[in-house]
């Protein structure tokens, strides 16, 4: 299978991208082939709500930036993992950017995804989840599992171990 992991934090040696290492090897180890996309030091514009997409643009959007080989990455992924440092109870803006651009396409025809954040605070998630939730319902698609960590020591044995495993078990 096909995965593509949009890492949403701009910390590039940060605690998601830690967490997605991890769980790179894992998913590799099961056979896997595994691209981290570090979105969140790409140059990615919001979407502009313009509708050119819908219409004359037959569903490519009017911005020319780093998105268009996001998207083609995209078109083709089985999975998606979305992983992001949680920045004010949401995922990052980075993040969000690459998400709301997915509506030039509907939805990305990945049929499986799995959310990866990474927070100081316990208990920050709800939001994210529901979001998510959201995204992997309206695109048809099957939720593969969930890791969230959080505290200030993140890059622990432990959770290399954690997310080797997590990565591990995607079938
Ligand atoms: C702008 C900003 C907002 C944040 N908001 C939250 C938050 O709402 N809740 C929380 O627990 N941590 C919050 N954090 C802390 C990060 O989520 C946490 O340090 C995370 O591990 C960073 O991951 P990274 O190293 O991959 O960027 C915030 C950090 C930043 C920079």
């Amino acid at each position: 299978m096909k995965i593509v992991v949009l890492q949403g934090s701009p910390r590039k040696s940060g605690n998601t991208q830690f967490l997605v290492e991890g769980f790179k090897e894992g998913a590799e180890k099961a056979g896997h082939s595994v691209e981290i996309l570090n979105v969140g030091n790409m140059k990615i514009a919001p979407c502009l709500s313009c509708e050119y997409c819908h219409t004359k643009g037959n569903g490519e959007c009017v911005q020319k930036d780093d998105m268009k080989d996001v998207e083609t990455k995209l078109m083709s992924a089985d999975m998606i993992v979305l992983a992001s440092a949680v920045h004010y109870f949401n995922f990052t803006g980075q993040l969000q950017n690459v998400i709301s651009r997915f509506y030039a396409k509907g939805t990305m025809p990945a049929k499986k995804y799995s959310l990866i954040l990474s927070s100081y605070s316990p208990d920050v998630y709800s939001g994210i989840v529901e979001t998510y939730k959201h995204i992997v319902a309206y695109s048809n698609a099957t939720d593969m599992g969930m890791k969230c960590i959080n505290g200030v020591e993140q890059k622990t044995d432990d959770n290399k171990k954690l997310m080797i495993e997590f990565g591990s078990s995607i079938k």
